[in-house]
């Protein structure tokens, strides 16, 4: 019987395939089965940022996710998923399961975890986080000295977003999408709007960094709002 195959999450970075990791190339280019999360209907972006990188002997496993805000459909996936990539590992195949930015960075990646960590040899390969990349990007460092930095996920209900804003020195703001225009209601009550910037798919070609769009643009899922109170962190 053959060893058992080994689980890789590997960080794929933010977009540019010139930010993925070394370790991360190297275990993608050795893994016989390559996972992915993709839309319902559509391509996978972390598989976009690595398919200069995949050879045609690899397995692909797409784990398709509904993009619906409710945990159970999404929650089945990810079982069918584990069971899947199970099989594979018991034959003996490594896994590398593709992650855009950082695996444990707000990463899909975590739900396969929690279901074949105990069972599996897992290993968690970082990547450079959309957080770090649009700080790049924008050329705005996050934070200094004892600022404290929050990651406030759009979607939260208004009030709870000005609230935690108001409490932190600097933070970014993720998930944009259709939440754009309730994000730039609460920065303008904070009257944070001219400290605010604004990254759309940061080091992709189409990446977009300036000031805030205006109210009425849409804005897509992949951006992310930097503000820090004094301006610029260094201050
Ligand atoms: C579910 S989180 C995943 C984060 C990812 N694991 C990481 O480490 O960057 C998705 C959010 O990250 C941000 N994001 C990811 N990639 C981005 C990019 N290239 N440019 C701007 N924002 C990005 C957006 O705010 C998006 O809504």
């Amino acid at each position: 019987m053959s060893a058992a195959g080994r689980v890789y999450g590997i960080g794929v970075g933010p977009g540019d395939p010139e930010l993925m990791t070394l370790k991360g190339l190297r275990l993608l280019r050795a893994a016989a089965v390559v996972a992915y999360p993709a839309p319902e209907g559509g391509d996978s972006f972390a598989r976009s940022i690595v398919a200069e990188f995949l050879g045609s002997h690899q397995i692909e496993v797409a784990i398709r996710v509904p993009m619906v805000p409710e945990r159970f459909p999404a929650q089945e996936v990810y079982d069918r998923a584990a069971a899947e990539l199970g099989g594979h590992l018991a034959a003996g195949r490594d896994v590398a399961v593709l992650c855009q930015g950082d695996p444990f960075f707000y990463g899909s990646f975590m739900y396969l975890f929690a279901r074949l960590a105990e069972r599996h040899t897992v290993e968690v390969v970082p990547g450079v986080s959309s957080l770090t990349a649009c700080a790049a990007a924008a050329r705005l460092p996050l934070a200094a000295r004892d600022d404290a930095l929050a990651i406030l996920p759009a979607p939260i209900p208004e009030e709870r977003l000005a609230a935690r804003l108001a409490e932190v020195e600097a933070a970014a703001i993720i998930k944009l999408g259709r939440h754009f225009p309730k994000v730039r209601r609460v920065l303008a009550r904070l009257d944070l709007l001219d400290r605010a910037r604004y990254v759309e798919r940061a080091t992709l070609a189409s990446q977009r960094v300036g000031a805030l769009p205006e109210a009425g643009e849409d804005v897509p899922y992949f951006a992310m709002i930097l503000v820090h109170k004094s301006g610029v962190a260094w201050r």
